[in-house]
């Protein structure tokens, strides 16, 4: 299976991303893109996933498109035929796990508790998303589980922002974290491909800071 981890922790940020109109998929991602951010990670949230991962694979080939908040084997398999590279689900869905398993796709299972970083591990998985990260415990949950899993990387999602970034990013099992920050929703209604671009910039900036 081909592992698109290093790609992810390049980059370091993963934009959770809620596609309102079918036409906004293009420009959002565009503008992401120019931010410096070439992760997306598109979510069943909305009814136009899957031709947004589709549009999003087929015109901006430099993006990494995933697929998140997947809660079915039919939207995986959607998301894939779509181009989707990997698969991001906010729970353990042993299911969905189990299919992109059998289909060698990458998948990045949201855990929050010790007992499903061990569900995680009994499938073979070390890679995964913690979510959601700020209510579940933050970073400091992160730093303890990381004793007993010294194995195992998270990428945090969850009232994640430039302020907490590090929090996350400093500890050594933190491969990216992920949010909805630099794409907050009043920016996506109004159509502000700008500010998208700038923010995203400035989350760029903070990362490197
Ligand atoms: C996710 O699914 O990863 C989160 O909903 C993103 O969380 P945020 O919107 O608080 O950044």
């Amino acid at each position: 299976m081909e592992s698109y981890m290093n790609r992810i922790s390049n980059t370091g940020i993963v934009p959770v991303v809620k596609i309102l109109e079918k036409e906004d998929a293009y420009p959002l991602a565009k503008a992401l893109l120019n931010g410096g951010i070439d992760v997306i990670e598109v979510t069943y949230r909305s009814e136009h996933a899957t031709s947004a991962i589709q549009t999003i694979s087929e015109q901006l080939p430099d993006m990494l498109v995933g697929a998140g908040t997947v809660l079915s084997v039919e939207q995986a398999k959607e998301a894939v035929e779509a181009g989707a590279k990997f698969i991001i689900t906010p729970g353990f869905n042993t299911k969905v796990v189990q299919w992109c398993l059998d289909h060698d796709v990458e998948v990045y299972p949201g855990v929050s508790t010790a007992s499903e970083v061990e569900m995680a591990l009994s499938m073979g998985l070390t890679q995964l998303k913690f979510f959601p990260a700020e209510s579940s415990g933050g970073a400091k949950k992160l730093k303890d589980l990381s004793a007993p899993y010294a194995n195992v990387h998270f990428m945090p999602t969850g009232g994640i922002n430039t302020k907490n970034m590090h929090d996350y990013l400093s500890l050594p099992n933190v491969e990216a974290i992920g949010g909805s920050f630099m794409l907050p929703n009043d920016l996506v209604v109004a159509k502000d491909w700008d500010g998208i671009e700038a923010l995203s910039k400035a989350a760029i900036k903070s990362l490197l800071d």
